[in-house]
């Protein structure tokens, strides 16, 4: 075994619709990006990983279960979930590098735990299915890290699939491929903004939807009805409200991604956008101008991608029109907030993480 190689390619998650269904048993509509991490290790018996991207290398036992508040967590954190799985892998020493920019919204998190998991599932036989795993990555997240997050990330950059985007029903974790027609093209634009707060206005929008639930008494946004929700006090009645359009706003998007009606999703996006901003309050002045930049320069729609508070948005264009939509809202961008360090990317879908293995 000492004398493999693994080469880890784990994808990155963009969201097209389906913001803050998933932790309330809601639908989302994700699919994993080109853009992604690469982890090349070797089994050893230490843990020691290389960041490229940031220039820093951490090393700990395997049995080490001490959180650090750096991102070493999301690998001791994998550790951590497995032996409460009743698995108990040994170390590696590994390079982190890939595409992936960190801290963006896109994922960089997940796509890390699932590299890791995947990493040890192959090199020490786990033998885990990739559901098993994705559940793992949102452990490390909730239970180690302390983000409350849903399954979306870690389900989209476990199973995605090249060419489509993937329907998952977080009630019942059932999920299927939806092909993406060609002709669609998809730019991402990073804002440049890390909301500092986002975390703490998660965690705070998740418990406000879970006692929502709660007081109606049912476990997924599927099963609210319209009386009840007017019956619930201001706050839950207005970010329940959301969540059950957006939900709805699910099943409209991938009906249009079936028939390649770019105008009729593009048209979901951008109400998406406007009721996150507006009664999920999870958007930002920066978010909303490239949204609405994207619309002007021609995009069928744009929103707000991953938890929001900063971060990236998606747009949707024609393929062939995506450079020039992504360098006019680069210009449009930069003569508004040229203190920030805004960048854009031309995703398009990708596998779930693999992992190959070389040497004898
Ligand atoms: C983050 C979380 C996900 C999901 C999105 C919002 O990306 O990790 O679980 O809740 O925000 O849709």
């Amino acid at each position: 075994m000492a004398n493999h190689t693994y080469h880890v390619r784990s994808p990155g998650r963009v969201n097209l619709v389906g913001g803050h269904t998933d932790y309330a048993g809601g639908h989302v509509l994700p699919f994993a990006t080109d853009l992604h991490t690469r982890l090349d290790a070797t089994p050893d018996d230490r843990v020691t990983v290389r960041s490229e991207a940031l220039g820093e290398q951490r090393s700990f036992d395997p049995a080490d279960r001490e959180p650090t508040g750096s991102w070493v967590d999301y690998v001791k954190g994998c550790y951590a979930v497995l032996a409460e799985a009743g698995y108990t892998p040994g170390g590696f020493t590994g390079e982190l590098a890939g595409t992936l920019p960190l801290g963006s919204g896109l994922s960089s998190s997940a796509s890390l735990e699932l590299a890791v998991l995947a990493l040890l599932n192959e090199a020490y036989d786990l033998g885990m299915d990739r559901e098993r795993m994705a559940r793992l990555g949102q452990r490390v997240e909730n239970d180690f890290v302390g983000v409350s997050c849903g399954l979306l990330d870690q389900y989209a950059v476990a199973l995605g699939r090249a060419g489509h985007a993937l329907s998952v029903d977080t009630a019942t974790l059932d999920y299927e491929p939806v092909p993406v027609p060609d002709r669609i093209g998809l730019v991402v634009y990073h804002t440049g903004v890390t909301h500092e707060l986002a975390d703490s206005a998660y965690n705070e929008r998740r418990a406000t939807v879970e006692a929502a639930l709660d007081a109606v008494g049912v476990d997924s946004v599927q099963a609210v009805g319209a009386d009840e929700l007017d019956a619930l006090p201001d706050e839950q009645n207005q970010r329940l409200g959301y969540v059950v359009r957006e939900n709805e706003r699910v099943g409209r998007a991938t009906a249009a991604l079936r028939d390649g009606d770019l105008e009729a999703l593009g048209e979901v996006l951008v109400r998406a956008h406007r009721d996150l901003a507006a009664n999920y309050e999870a958007s930002c002045p920066e978010l909303d101008h490239v949204v609405e930049a994207a619309l002007d320069q021609g995009a069928y729609g744009a929103r707000l991608t991953g938890a929001g508070w900063g971060g990236a948005a998606v747009a949707l264009v024609d393929v062939a029109d995506a450079d020039e939509v992504a360098r006019s809202v680069h210009d449009v961008y930069r003569d508004r907030y040229p203190e920030h360090d805004a960048r854009s990317y031309l995703v398009t879908s990708s596998d779930g993480v693999s992992v190959e293995r070389t040497g004898r």
